[in-house]
């Protein structure tokens, strides 16, 4: 529009605050009243699923160590010098461990010989002292060589030589922290050797290789621990809580093939491995006390998922019930026997004979996932109220939550106290389309929002600048309704670049020292969970919802207030957030872009939020939010 020329100052002001009301949204925030929020809003759904486990945050950088799982072949391994390697089921480690790495080394042989292990399409090798293993079988004694080093490059990060005594009739276990990295490579284009560095000392020979292992430095530094490059990342998180092990991992192709908790804990060599639900086999390393020991050492509650009947089978699965049902459930009763008995009795006694004296915290456990898909609904009211109530008889203060909302596969009436799961993987407008889905809730049924995530195909690659806002506006409809809507957590979790089943995900990487990238989503997720009180305050508007979308919580002890604003749309909004009483400057938290812009692998941080600060004026804060942005204003 054009200001007419003759125009003076006087005649443009009422011209100018019509422009200036009509752009700004001004909300004001209420000091008193609201809701009790949830604690603990954000947490972490993990399975094994894109190599999070075996391959991601599991500290084992080694690949096929155990040759588990359906398809037994040299996946990860190649031969160095005269030396030819074969999968032997002869020759098995033990009975979980059914099969094992031959090596064969020609009569003639001179020079090298051995065999490699390239990991999870590489090995991340940095600056540090690895814990490695093996257990070998043969008639050899003597020097073996171990070595870090540059498939391309030939670059030796690190090289021990370690003195073994075998036995043609016995297998051997050899461990040692001798293998030193001095330097982190420039990529994940690395190996781990074993080597006979004169060929002519096994010439002739077989000698066999099982459950080989290599560990840098790990989080915490926990025996079998997690990998700190990954684990870090998710620490940094701020979180809450962590679901385990599923996820459809949890669920297997067939009832034989579910996870099985008890084949997860003990020795590592006497857990045999599945095949995963993903495609891959899971060693199983990371099993259920290191599931525990991650969620300890990130200060996070355990939601443990139990198996409920329903395997996800390709081929036609019929969920189990009736008289069927009750082995399960009595496995369900041993594996929190396990978890929270004493030495009395006879799962509690097992977990203190493997060094694990006090119990551990079980608060919630989720019966199944998603019972309401792969032909669960129909039996899931049988199902989940069996499990439900051997469950409470047995532990009256754990929290039980069903693995679906949907009402027709859910029992009438659905049991006091329990909890329901809800699940989204949504477009982004259907994402935001969700931000009012709660306002009306049932307020007698806690929600625990198990996965959400922005999906707009099952092609999108990354999360993106605009879809991690839909997630902030789904975000903002959970925390205006906390009160109900517990917690949530965005799925997948992590992903490997190189083995990768669902896109998109919240932290990916692949094998180089360096390469973990933190999405958009991710960052969406820890500003949230670094912002919130413990009491929703109600938020008063001149302005409906959307571009713009907002919520505020205080905190009952401090007296600060954290404003959550989502602009999902292209222009730039004024608003300005009237607090009564505030004072001061108040801190904001800015993560903002081009509406496609993505963190990936190449670029990892073309979207991070953005730290900054506003001057309150008469309890005022007046803010710009850029296009496609989220931005929490906290007076903490
Ligand atoms: O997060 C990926 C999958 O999505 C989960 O395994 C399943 O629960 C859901 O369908």
């Amino acid at each position: 529009m054009k200001v007419p020329r003759s125009s003076g100052l006087a005649a443009l002001v009422p011209f100018l605050s019509l422009i200036g009301h009509a752009a700004s949204i001004n909300l004001t925030v209420a000091t008193s009243g609201g809701n009790s929020s949830s604690s603990t809003p954000i947490g972490i759904m993990f399975e094994d699923i894109n190599h999070s486990g075996d391959g991601g945050i599991h500290g084992q950088l080694l690949r096929n160590n155990g040759f588990q799982g359906d398809d037994q072949n040299l996946t990860a391994y190649a031969a160095i010098g005269s030396a030819s390697l074969a999968v032997d089921s002869s020759t098995p480690l033990n009975s979980a461990i059914t099969h094992s790495l031959a090596v064969t080394v020609p009569s003639d042989a001179t020079g090298e010989a051995g065999f490699s292990n390239e990991g999870y399409w590489g090995i991340p090798v940095v600056a540090a002292t690895y814990n490695t293993s093996f257990w070998f079988k043969g008639d050899f004694s003597g020097a073996l060589t171990l070595r870090l080093v540059g498939a391309s490059s030939g670059t030796v990060f690190g090289s021990a030589s370690v003195d073994v005594t075998g036995s043609a009739d016995d297998w051997t276990y050899v461990q040692t922290t001798a293998l030193e990295s001095n330097a982190t490579a420039p990529d994940g284009n690395n190996v781990w050797e074993v080597v006979w560095e004169d060929a002519s000392a096994v010439a002739g020979k077989t000698v066999w290789f099982d459950l080989v292992a290599l560990y840098p430095p790990t989080f915490k530094n926990r025996p079998n621990g997690l990998d700190p490059r990954i684990a870090e990342v998710l620490d940094q998180l701020g979180g809450g809580f962590l679901r385990f092990p599923g996820g459809n991992n949890l669920e297997g192709e067939s009832e034989d093939n579910r996870w099985k908790w008890n084949e997860t804990i003990g020795p590592v060599e006497e857990r045999p491995g599945r095949q995963g639900d993903w495609t891959y086999p899971n060693t199983d390393w990371l099993g259920l006390i290191e599931y525990l020991e991650w969620a300890e050492d990130m200060n996070l509650f355990n939601i443990l998922g139990v198996w409920a009947g329903l395997a996800l089978n390709s081929g036609g699965n019929t969920p189990l019930t009736g008289d069927a049902l009750q082995p399960y459930i009595d496995d369900v009763l041993n594996e929190l026997e396990f978890l929270l008995g004493d030495s009395s009795t006879t799962y509690g006694a097992q977990r203190v004979a493997l060094g694990y004296s006090e119990p551990f915290p079980i608060p919630y456990v989720e019966i199944g996932n998603e019972d309401n898909l792969s032909g669960g609904c129909d039996s899931y009211p049988e199902r989940f109220q069996r499990f439900h109530d051997a469950i409470k008889a047995a532990y009256p203060d754990i929290i039980i939550i069903a693995s679906t909302n949907n009402a027709d596969c859910l029992p009438s009436p659905f049991p006091e106290g329990a909890w329901q799961d809800y699940h989204t993987y949504s477009a982004r407008d259907d994402l935001v389309g969700q931000f009012n889905l709660w306002d009306n809730w049932n307020r007698s049924i806690p929600i625990f929002v198990g996965e959400y995530a922005n999906r707009d195909s099952d092609e999108q690659q990354w999360p993106y600048l605009a879809g991690a806002v839909s997630e902030a506006v789904f975000l903002i409809g959970v925390e205006r309704n906390s009160d109900v809507i517990r917690l949530a957590a965005y799925a997948p979790t992590l992903q490997h670049v190189n083995g990768t089943q669902w896109v998109p995900d919240f932290v990916s990487y692949d094998a180089s020292p360096t390469g973990v990238v933190k999405s958009t989503s991710y960052y969406v997720e820890q500003i949230f969970a670094a912002n919130h009180g413990d009491t929703t305050r109600e938020v008063t508007s001149d302005t409906a919802f959307g571009p713009v979308y907002w919520s505020a919580t205080a905190d009952s002890s401090s007296g600060a207030y954290y404003v959550k604003l989502a602009n999902y749309g292209a222009d730039v909004q004024s608003v300005s957030v009237s607090i009564e009483g505030a004072t001061g400057s108040a801190a904001t938290t800015t993560l903002t872009g081009g509406e496609t812009d993505a963190n990936t692998l190449e670029a990892p941080d073309t979207v991070v939020p953005v730290s900054g600060s506003v001057e309150a004026a008469d309890g005022v804060f007046t803010l710009e939010l850029p296009a496609w942005s989220v931005v929490v204003l906290s007076t903490a």
